[in-house]
């Protein structure tokens, strides 16, 4: 809902309340955001001013009371007092960075507004609420949208800017942020998803009682180092109590989000586009487009914050055919055979998993040019016949007469210098001309801030596309951007290089997932180094890792719940040794955490026992079952650390899926209890666990060898919602040291199970 009451602006969720006013000034002050409250009394907010406080700046002569260094405010830019990170810096044509941007009007539009160049959020049922704040900078003549989107129903509200240079001069726009919210006090935890490629999303908690804390990426995408996804919250807020706020970008290139505590302990939070490098040259007339933010609030901790961005990601970013489908479960040739493919090899691999269950068969990298090693051929995309004599259609209808679909890797972004479109056309790539490159993975990125390579990749790919029956296209993206430089652009526009590619790179996206709608696309950027909304925008789901390791995984899914729903997080299980970590962890583990997400295996089948195949069969079976539940249900993250507990919820509360992992055994510790959470608490339930196999010989002497499923193991009750949620299950004794026997749970390191709770109405 929003309500514009004289001056006083309140947007309204369903259980949020986001509130400014305009002040005298023309200033638009924050007043609020947390908490629905009543609208009435947004005046009791304001700020009171009676004098500057001192060593800050007045504004001007006439009023002599009004510092912007002690202000909240909507956005700010430098120049005229307020020395907190701004939301815009403008380098005027006469050399000045001060702006003043004053209210001008404001209206409540009808829908969603298109962007010309970037994804954004949209809703199908035309339920968003749009209000438009426009300001202007009269001394140059330079107008900033601001545009808010509230989505009642999953407590979000998006904010986007837009700048139009009216002016009859040349600016440089040095930064535009998407969002910025002030807070009147401090001493807020900031939490960021860092990490590198092998280790994504590990949680970082920051306090901020002073200074200034920044999480950016400067890669050319949003990057494994640190996730444009954070958290804003107090000390004491957990998983189910106190105060979170979840701040997200629909964005996939450089990211910038800061969070500074002002000398009067105000705490400001912008984010937008990486400010590092960008500069955008607007002529007259010319308009820049900043990505839309989305914020959501919820005052019943993380969980409950992450659930209001999981249904806001499903319902208003993922787009298409897949939105709402059950994905499937898919077999990846490339922990199995890496380049090493051919024909025969590869309809061997699908014919084993067709036999367990598989229901798409995708073939990875090393099928195109001459890629036996990652040296070359990136950019010709067409078949290697020695590998693949009958092509891509004659493998594809091989693998679809076993009765499952087929799918491919591509990498289109990048080029070889070691190909034939490099040859032909070696000024389509970022790099300086003349002076030395620095590599990454032996390849260079096309320059996509060229429409004329922007259409020819498109063009391109439609080619490969429609070559076969392809259902499925893994997209992946491995080098970071050095060298930023468009052979296309000319030297005084470069500095818009690095956000021209990502505008292209969405046109191609767009262009092509119209073209193949019934295509199910992958984002993977060596594993999630392009975990964004950016990507979700057009990919329904993303490669989160190409670390598999199920110790690693279950951190690293974790981090994602927080800000990612399980339908976009694609898991994979994979063989031990695991191939990124060396470290063996049971099957069963490796299956639980995948399970939870959009399962896939990534494993030379050929190889494996006749143990390990009936069981992978019972794997898949079970969450063909469950997928439902575990693709698109409402997800709780219950106890983490060395315990990780999570529970994933169907909407009307009926059906649930839980899973328990423990990362290091304990000796002699006591049996363990799994508590659920998202159920109804009135409701009674069948509560049983997903029976487990073990090959005993790998842990166990003195107990027969093989595939077994140990008493120790059963355990069921029909049990109350309540008790499930409020007390939990006492599961049976476990192993606990010196000798095991059949009564006991097998345990050991990164030993996990998985718990069904289904409703009895
Ligand atoms: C990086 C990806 O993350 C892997 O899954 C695999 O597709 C390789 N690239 C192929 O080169």
């Amino acid at each position: 809902m929003i309500e514009v009451k004289n001056n006083f602006y309140v947007l309204s969720t369903n259980k949020t309340t986001y509130s400014f006013r305009v002040t005298k000034l023309g200033y638009l002050e924050h007043l609020y955001y947390g908490r629905r409250i009543d609208s009435s009394d947004m005046e009791a907010f304001s700020r009171k001013h009676v004098f500057v406080p001192g060593g800050c700046v007045n504004y001007n002569q006439e009023v002599k009371n009004f510092s912007l260094e002690d202000i909240k405010l909507e956005m700010s830019s430098y120049g005229k007092g307020d020395i907190r990170e701004p939301f815009i810096e403008v380098v005027h044509a006469d050399g000045s960075f001060t702006s003043d941007f004053l209210f001008e009007r404001a209206e409540i539009v009808e829908g969603k507004a298109e962007y010309e160049t970037l994804p954004g959020s949209y809703d199908e049922n035309g339920k968003v609420q749009h209000l438009l704040v426009v300001l202007r900078d009269s001394s140059y003549n330079l107008t900033l949208e601001l545009h808010y989107y509230i989505y009642e129903d999953c407590d979000v509200i998006c904010r986007s800017s837009k700048l139009i240079n009216n002016s009859e001069e040349t600016v440089r726009l040095n930064r535009l942020m998407s969002s910025q919210l002030d807070f009147e006090d401090s001493g807020y935890i900031f939490t960021s998803f860092n990490g590198a490629w092998g280790r994504e999303m590990q949680k970082y908690d920051v306090p901020v009682c002073a200074g200034k804390y920044v999480n950016s990426s400067y890669t050319g995408t949003s990057s494994c180092r640190a996730n444009p996804f954070v958290m804003i919250s107090k000390e004491d807020t957990s998983e189910e109590y106190g105060d979170c706020y979840g701040i997200n970008l629909i964005y996939s290139g450089n990211h910038y989000e800061a969070i500074e505590v002002s000398s009067f302990g105000k705490t400001r939070v912008v984010t937008g586009i990486n400010p590092q490098s960008f500069c955008f040259v607007l002529n007259k007339g010319d308009v820049f487009e900043a990505p839309e933010a989305v914020m959501t609030y919820s005052d019943a901790g993380f969980t409950n914050m992450s659930r209001q961005m999981h249904k806001f990601v499903r319902e208003h970013i993922v787009r298409g055919k897949w939105k709402k489908k059950e994905r499937p479960v898919l077999l990846n040739s490339w922990e199995a055979a890496y380049f090493d493919i051919n024909e025969d090899k590869l309809v061997e691999l699908a014919k084993a998993g067709r036999d367990v269950g598989i229901e798409l068969f995708v073939m990875d990298d090393g099928w195109f040019g001459k890629r036996d090693d990652d040296t070359s051929s990136l950019g010709d995309w067409y078949v290697d016949e020695n590998k693949l004599p009958n092509g891509l259609d004659g493998l594809c209808r091989k693998i679809n007469d076993l009765g499952i679909d087929f799918g491919i890797w591509v990498e289109p972004e990048m080029v070889n210098v070691e190909s034939n479109l490099y040859r032909e056309h070696s000024d389509w790539t970022m790099e300086i001309p003349g002076k030395p490159h620095s590599e990454g993975r032996n390849q260079r990125i096309l320059d996509f801030a060229n429409p004329a390579v922007v259409d020819y990749m498109t063009e391109e790919l439609t080619r490969v596309f429609s070559s076969a029956n392809i259902a499925y296209v893994k997209w992946d993206m491995n080098r970071n951007f050095s060298d930023i430089y468009s052979q296309y652009l000319p030297p005084e526009k470069q500095g818009e290089t690095a956000h021209r590619y990502v505008i292209g790179l969405y046109h191609i996206m767009k262009t092509l997932t119209e073209r193949f709608p019934d295509i199910l696309f992958e984002g993977c950027a060596s594993g999630g180094n392009r975990f964004d909304l950016g990507i979700l925008s057009y990919f329904p789901q993303i490669w989160a890792s190409d670390n598999t390791d199920a110790l690693c995984r279950v951190n690293m899914q974790e981090g994602y719940s927080y800000g990612y729903p399980m339908s976009a997080v694609s898991a994979h299980v994979s063989i031990c040794p695991n191939h990124q970590t060396l470290r063996t962890t049971p099957l069963s583990a490796r299956f639980n955490v995948a399970s939870f997400g959009v399962l896939g295996y990534e494993c030379n089948l050929c190889e494996m026992s006749e143990g390990e195949l009936d069981e992978i069969k019972k794997q898949i079976d079970l969450y063909k079952k469950w997928r439902g539940i575990l693709q698109y249900g409402e997800f709780y993250r219950g106890r983490t650390g060395n315990i990780h507990e999570w529970t994933c919820v169907s909407e009307d509360k009926k059906n649930a899926a839980g899973m328990l992992m423990r990362e290091l055994f304990e000796t002699n510790a006591q049996p363990m209890h799994y508590k659920a959470r998202g159920l109804d608490k009135d409701g009674r339930y069948h509560f049983y666990n997903r029976e487990t196999y073990y090959d005993v010989k790998e842990y166990v002497n003195g107990v027969a060898a093989g595939f077994q499923t140990p008493k120790g193991e059963e355990e069921e009750y029909d049990i109350n919602g309540d008790a499930l949620m409020y007390r939990g299950v006492k599961l049976r004794y476990e192993f606990a040291a010196v000798i095991y026997n059949h009564r006991e749970k097998y345990s050991m390191d990164f030993a996990s199970r998985m718990y069904f709770m289904e409703g009895r109405y």
